[in-house]
């Protein structure tokens, strides 16, 4: 496996890669990986010949006051982790590489999308993932990238960057790797201390008992408002709990494929979740 900072070695070895026709997928991530990457990882070597991850903890992504200094850096045990799952390249850029300006080139996402869910208590968040995930894509030039639904608004969002800017590359999202109580897999879970760390799967069950609710006819504001009083129950200050379209996370149409999404902290941890409502 190829580890490298070096934007010359980066190119070189993807030109021959393509070069001798070998395809190209890629996983960007922020690092401190578990099993989910790992999972996103594997889903890449079944798409492509040669597999590249990033690790890069991006600082435009991160609003005051969140956790961009503390978030966990763990780059020997990820580089062990991806050597031995198989990784063919790992590519490490510094800050100053990706951000060579005070003032950044950046990415504007539409209002549409990026100023709900998430969004909405992130303001810029998803400007600064669609900014690093554009220069990453351009510095690797992948054929397939595959992305964690458990980010599900991300992922919408660079479907639509890759179809709006003609990117041409396959996006792939993939179903998120839970822990055997249903706990959606996240670098954050660490934040959890033992006593939330027991009480945080409440967050799945909640959504799994309203997406079936849903599906049976349920009305939406009275499922809301009690399975918020659920999440509140355990413990959990809940940031929010929508119900929106899959494909371009505005109302839900009849007939048409949709999700239940929610956001809640649990002691210093912000945990999301989503789930299709079938
Ligand atoms: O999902 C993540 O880990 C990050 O948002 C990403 C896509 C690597 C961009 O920094």
């Amino acid at each position: 496996m190829i580890s490298t900072d070096s934007a010359d070695r980066l190119r070189a070895t993807i030109d021959g890669w393509h070069k001798a026709g070998e395809t190209v997928a890629f996983v960007p991530t922020m690092g401190n990986l578990h099993d989910g990457h790992l999972a996103l990882l594997a889903e890449a070597k079944r798409r492509a010949v040669r597999a590249v991850t990033s690790i890069f903890v991006n600082p435009t992504q991160f609003g005051p006051g969140e956790d961009y200094e503390s978030y966990p850096r763990t780059r020997e045990a990820d580089l062990a982790a991806l050597e031995s799952a198989g990784c063919d390249l790992v590519w490490l850029p510094a800050v100053e590489r990706m951000y060579p300006l005070e003032q950044p080139f950046m990415v504007q996402v539409p209002d549409s999308l990026s100023n709900c869910l998430c969004g909405a208590s992130r303001p810029g968040h998803f400007d600064g993932v669609a900014s690093v995930v554009l220069r990453l894509f351009n510095q690797v030039r992948p054929d397939v990238a595959v992305f964690g639904e458990k980010d599900y608004q991300q992922l919408v969002i660079i479907r639509q960057m890759v179809e709006d800017l003609a990117l041409g590359i396959g996006i792939v999202g993939l179903p998120t790797v839970r822990e055997s109580d249903g706990l959606a897999m996240s670098s954050r879970n660490a934040y959890l201390a033992d006593d939330e760390r027991a009480r945080a799967p409440v967050l799945n069950r909640v959504l799994t008992e309203m997406a079936e609710a849903l599906c049976e006819g349920g009305e939406f504001n009275a499922l809301r408002r009690a399975s918020l009083g659920k999440l509140e129950a355990a413990g959990f200050r809940p940031d929010y709990l929508e119900w929106r379209s899959a494909e371009h996370l505005g109302e839900v149409r009849p007939g048409q494929p949709s999700r239940l999404f929610a956001a809640a902290w649990l002691g210093k941890a912000r945990l999301i979740d989503n789930l299709p409502v079938n």
